[in-house]
């Protein structure tokens, strides 16, 4: 077997169990239908739960593939770059089986499937993102990338970002009503972008610890902001009321409080790891004295 399909062990060769744990972490979502296959098989609408598991998947490797570079840089664990192309092709066979599973709804009357891509809008954004998914997951390989060149490669993958946000509206215009797990996931992606942002702006590769929590705390803020206007936009109530609620847990846990408990979670990592680095640097200085 060629060592570019084995994917458990990494460039030299050798068995990587972050890759091993990646590759677990992958066939989850297959195993867990697996074990579901009775409640599927005997529910409603086999098919159309298994559309959106695949889809839903799809997006968390999606939000994976986006935080490998952050992550890295807090963790201060260079080697989880080794992952990332794996987790956006695994994104990738995901939103294929998504389509194909789709397509397997409408009997695979390709007519039908096409004019319904093309006249119904969460499809037309969902299938725009698809495309986009497909040429990034084409343009992987380190084939692609010697033949694109090192700048016109990571221009092409910075569209990443735009489909993200085509996949996060398809997202919500077909969620019927609850909008916790959308809003959840709106604001996760909102903090992984807007790391990017800062780090662009600040014209660093790493962010320091201050930003970290400043970056935590705006996007919690802004995700009760957002949730509360949507919400009172959609049932003509005061978003003051919808604030009131949420900040008393009276409607449980909602996403605000979510992305702050990651942020500062990460923040906190960051804290501990930068102390953690330097205490190591002046170990080293020491014994090199
Ligand atoms: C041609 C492309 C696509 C088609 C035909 C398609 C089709 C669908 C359909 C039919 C549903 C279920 C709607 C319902 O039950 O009312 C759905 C849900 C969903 N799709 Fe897509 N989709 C496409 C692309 C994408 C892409 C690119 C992503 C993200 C990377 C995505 C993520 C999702 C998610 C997250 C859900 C909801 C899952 C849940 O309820 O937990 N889809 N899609």
């Amino acid at each position: 077997m060629s060592a570019s399909w084995q994917l458990w062990r990494d460039k030299r060769g050798r068995l990587s169990w972050l890759r091993i744990a990646t590759l677990a972490l992958l066939l989850f979502p297959l195993a867990k239908a697996l074990f579901d296959a009775d409640a599927i098989i005997h529910g409603a609408r086999p098919i159309n739960d298994m559309i959106h598991r695949a889809g839903f998947w799809a997006l968390v490797f999606l939000g994976a593939t986006l935080a490998v570079t952050p992550l890295r840089r807090i963790a201060r664990y260079g080697n989880l770059i080794e992952v990332r192309r794996m987790l956006g092709v695994g994104c990738f066979c995901y939103i294929a089986v998504h389509l194909t599973l789709f397509a397997a709804d409408k009997g695979f009357d390709l007519g039908k499937v096409a004019h319904e891509i093309t006249h119904r809008w969460y499809l037309i954004v969902g299938g725009t993102a698809w495309l986009g998914l497909a040429t990034l997951a084409a343009t992987s390989t380190d084939g692609m990338q010697r033949r694109l060149g090192g700048l016109r490669w990571r221009r092409l993958h910075r569209a990443v970002y735009g489909i993200a946000l085509l996949a996060l509206i398809h997202y919500f215009q077909q969620t019927k009503a609850d909008v916790t797990v959308p809003v959840f996931a709106a604001s996760l992606f909102g903090w992984l972008i807007a790391y990017r942002v800062l780090a662009w702006w600040q014209d660093t590769g790493e962010l320091s610890t201050l930003s970290l929590f400043a970056l935590s705390v705006t996007v919690s803020a802004l995700t009760f902001a957002g949730e509360a206007i949507g919400i009172g936009i959609a049932f003509h109530v005061s978003p003051m009321r919808v604030l009131d609620v949420a900040f008393n847990l009276r409607a449980g846990i909602r996403p605000g409080w979510e992305i702050l408990a990651v942020g500062l979670s990460v923040t906190a990592l960051d804290f501990v790891r930068a102390r953690w680095n330097s205490r190591a640097r002046r170990l080293r200085a020491v014994a090199a004295e």
